[in-house]
C-alpha cells in the first residue's frame, strides 16, 4: 500500500505489531509479510470499532478494512509511511497470547527463547529476510544450472554408511531386524553412478547429515549444491563453478566478483598456515629460518620453523595489548608456547622482545625480510612445522580482526587445488582419504603411492570466501583398479572394500565415464551473502550447540512399542 493507492477501499490481513490509544483516536501497527501500514480508529466515526481496536493486543491476527488517506506526520523511513488507513471495519480473526520476546528487528529475546519459539522468531524481519534470501539464491542457483543443461536428480535418503571423515546418523530398520539406513553424508556415490548411467550433469540442492561435533559454521543436517559432470577435466569444473558463484554475487548482491585466483595447497599451507585462507587481507607469512638461526637462541635454534607476519601500523602496541596476544596464542585451542616480537618504531629504530640475542644489524635482516616501515610490528613465532603454521593462522586472523581488515561487506574468494590425496591420521595409526576416498591422485603422482604416500597430490579443489570453505570437490577415479588401489592404501582389504564399495567398483567395470564435481555448502554460502557470523540464521529450523531442536525437544526417547518393533531391547 503506498501513496499511490490514496482514496481506495482496502483490506489488510496480518499481525498487530502495536498499538497506540489517544483517547479520541488509537492506532495500530499492522504488520504482514510485505511490512508495516498504520490503521487509524476514531472515536468521532465509530465509537464501537474504536473500541474494539483497544482491545487489540500484540501479535492478535486481524482482518482490517478502510481507506487509504495521506498521513499528516509522514514516515519516510517505511514504503508505507506516507499513508495510513482510516478505518471502516476490523475481524479479529485469532486472539494471541503476549509473545515470549518483542517482535521486533531488535529483540529482548535471548538465544535459546528464539529457538524455542523459532516460529515467532521467524516473524521478524532480520530473521524472515535470511530465509528470503536463501530462497532466491536457491532459485538463480537453479536458473544457472538449468540453463547448463544440469539435471536435477533426487537421491535416496535412506542409504548405507559411506565414509567421508564424519559420523553417520543411523535408522533402524523395523523390516530388517538388526539392520540399520544410514542418512547420507553427501550424495557421493549416488551422482558418480549417476555419471555411470549417462546422465552427463546432475546437480541437487540436498540434505546432507554428519554426526560431528558443531560449530557456527557447522549444523548436523546442513545442505548441499551438489554437482557432478562426465567427460571434463579439472579446468572444466573450475570454470562452470566459478561462473555460478559470480553470477550469485552479481544476481544476489550486485556485485561483480572479480576472477577468482587460484592457489597450491602448499602455497596456502606456506603464506597463511590454513587451506582456507582469508585473503581479504595480505599480511602473509614470513619465514625466518635463513635469517634467525644460529645467534644461540635456542628458541629458534631448535625449531624447525621459524615463522612471522607484519602487523602494519601496530609498533605503539602496549605492554598490555602484548600480553593479550601472547595470552591469545597461548589459549588451549591455540596451543602456542611463546610471541616474539620486533617493533620498527616511528622514529626508524628497531626493537625486539630478544634483543639479547639479536644485535642492531641482525634486526634490519630481519626488518628487510618483512619488508617493514616506521610503525610496524613484526610478530614471530617458532616450532615444529604444522603446528606453529596453523598457530600462526589463527594470530593472523586475530589481528586482522583487531585492524578491521575483515569487513563483511568486502569479498574475497579463491580456489586451493592439488590437496593432498592422503592425511596421517594419528589416532588411527593410518593413512586417509583428505577429501573422500573416490579422488583421483594426479596421475604423474601416482607411482609415489607406496614409496611416499604423503607425498601424492590429488586433483582435488576447494572454494574459499573470507576464509570459509565453502566448496569442495575433485576428479573422480573411474577405474576399478586404481579403485582398488586407493582402498588397499587407505587399510580396507579386498573383501571390506567389495563389501562396502563393491557396487560403485562394479559399475565401474560397466563403461563408467571419467567424471568429477563439487558440492558448495548452501548454508555457509547464504550466510556469507547475509553477513552473518553463524549457518544457524539461515536456516528456518536449525539445531543448537549440542544438536538439539528445543522448539519440537529432538532427540527424544521413543516408546517401548517402538522399541520392540525395532527389535531393539534398551539403551546403554
Ligand atoms: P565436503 O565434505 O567438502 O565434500 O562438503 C562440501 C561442502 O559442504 C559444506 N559442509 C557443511 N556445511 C554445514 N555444516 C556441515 N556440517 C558441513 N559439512 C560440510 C562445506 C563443504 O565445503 N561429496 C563431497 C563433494 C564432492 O566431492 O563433490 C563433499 O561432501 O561448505
Amino acid at each position: 500500500m503506498t501513496i499511490s493507492n490514496l482514496g481506495e477501499t482496502v483490506t489488510l490481513c496480518g499481525w498487530v505489531q502495536k498499538s497506540r490509544d489517544l483517547g479520541g483516536m488509537t492506532f495500530i501497527d499492522i504488520r504482514d509479510r510485505y511490512g508495516i501500514t498504520q490503521l487509524v480508529f476514531n472515536m468521532d466515526d465509530d465509537q464501537d470499532l474504536c473500541k474494539a481496536a483497544r482491545n487489540l493486543g500484540r501479535e492478535f491476527v486481524i482482518s482490517a478494512t478502510g481507506m487509504v488517506v495521506e498521513r499528516s506526520n509522514k514516515n519516510l523511513k517505511i514504503p508505507t509511511g506516507e499513508i495510513e488507513i482510516k478505518m471502516t471495519g476490523l475481524n479479529v480473526l485469532n486472539a494471541a497470547k503476549l509473545p515470549p520476546f518483542l517482535i521486533e528487528d531488535e529483540t529482548d529475546g535471548g538465544d535459546d527463547l528464539r529457538m524455542k519459539y523459532r516460529y515467532l522468531d521467524l516473524r521478524r524481519n532480520p530473521v524472515r529476510n535470511n530465509m528470503v534470501l536463501r530462497h532466491k539464491m536457491a532459485q538463480a542457483v537453479r536458473r544457472y544450472l538449468d540453463a547448463k543443461d544440469f539435471i536435477e536428480v533426487e537421491t535416496p535418503v535412506l542409504i548405507k554408511s559411506t565414509p567421508e571423515g564424519a559420523r553417520d546418523f543411523v535408522v533402524p530398520s523395523r523390516m530388517n531386524p538388526g539392520e540399520f539406513y544410514a542418512l547420507p553424508q553427501s550424495p557421493q556415490t549416488f551422482k558418480q553412478l549417476l555419471m555411470v548411467s549417462g546422465f552427463d550433469r546432475y546437480f541437487q540442492i540436498v540434505k546432507c547429515f554428519r554426526d560431528e561435533d558443531l560449530r557456527a559454521d557447522r549444523q548436523p543436517e546442513f545442505t548441499q549444491i551438489d554437482c557432478e559432470m562426465s567427460f571434463i577435466e579439472q579446468e572444466d569444473i573450475l570454470n562452470v563453478f566459478e561462473g555460478l558463484i559470480r553470477t550469485l554475487f552479481k544476481e544476489i548482491k550486485g556485485i561483480d566478483l572479480p576472477e577468482v585466483p587460484r592457489m597450491q595447497y602448499s602455497d596456502a599451507m606456506r603464506l597463511y598456515g590454513s587451506d582456507k585462507p582469508d585473503t581479504r587481507f595480505g599480511m602473509q607469512f614470513t619465514e625466518l629460518n635463513d635469517v634467525v638461526k644460529g645467534k644461540d637462541f635456542a628458541v629458534f635454534d631448535n625449531a624447525e620453523l621459524v615463522v612471522g607476519i607484519n602487523a602494519k601500523g601496530c609498533a605503539g602496541y602496549t605492554r598490555k595489548q602484548m600480553d593479550e596476544l601472547t595470552d591469545f596464542i597461548r589459549r588451549p585451542q591455540i596451543g602456542g608456547t611463546g610471541l616474539i616480537y620486533m617493533r620498527h618504531n616511528e622514529d626508524g629504530s628497531l626493537k625486539s622482545s630478544v634483543d639479547k640475542f639479536y644485535d642492531e644489524a641482525s634486526l634490519k635482516l630481519w626488518a628487510q625480510a618483512f619488508n617493514t616501515e616506521p610503525g610496524d610490528l613484526v610478530l614471530i613465532m617458532a616450532g615444529q612445522k604444522d603446528k606453529v603454521r596453523k598457530q600462526l593462522n589463527e594470530l593472523r586472523l586475530e589481528m586482522g580482526t583487531r585492524l578491521g581488515l575483515r569487513d563483511k561487506n568486502t569479498f574475497s574468494a579463491l580456489w586451493v587445488l592439488d590437496f593432498p590425496l592422503l592425511e596421517w591420521d594419528e589416532e588411527s595409526n593410518r593413512y586417509h582419504a583428505m577429501h573422500h576416498p573416490f579422488t583421483s591422485p594426479k596421475p604423474e603422482d601416482i607411482d609415489m603411492l607406496d614409496t611416499a604416500p604423503g607425498e601424492v597430490r590429488a586433483n582435488a579443489y576447494d572454494m574459499v570466501i573470507n576464509g570459509t570453505e565453502i566448496g569442495g570437490g575433485s576428479i573422480r577415479i573411474h577405474d576399478r583398479e586404481l579403485q582398488s588401489l586407493m582402498f588397499r592404501h587407505l587399510g580396507f582389504s579386498a573383501e571390506e572394500a567389495q563389501k562396502q564399495f563393491g557396487f560403485l567398483m562394479d559399475a565401474f567395470e560397466f563403461g563408467a565415464p571419467p567424471h568429477g564435481g563439487i558440492a558448495f555448502g548452501f548454508d555457509r554460502l547464504c550466510s556469507i551473502f547475509a553477513g552473518l557470523d553463524s549457518i544457524r540464521d539461515v536456516i528456518a529450523f536449525p539445531k543448537n550447540n549440542s544438536g538439539r531442536d528445543v522448539m519440537i525437544d529432538s532427540p527424544a526417547t521413543i516408546d517401548q512399542k517402538q522399541m520392540n518393533e525395532l527389535k531393539i531391547r534398551s539403551v546403554l
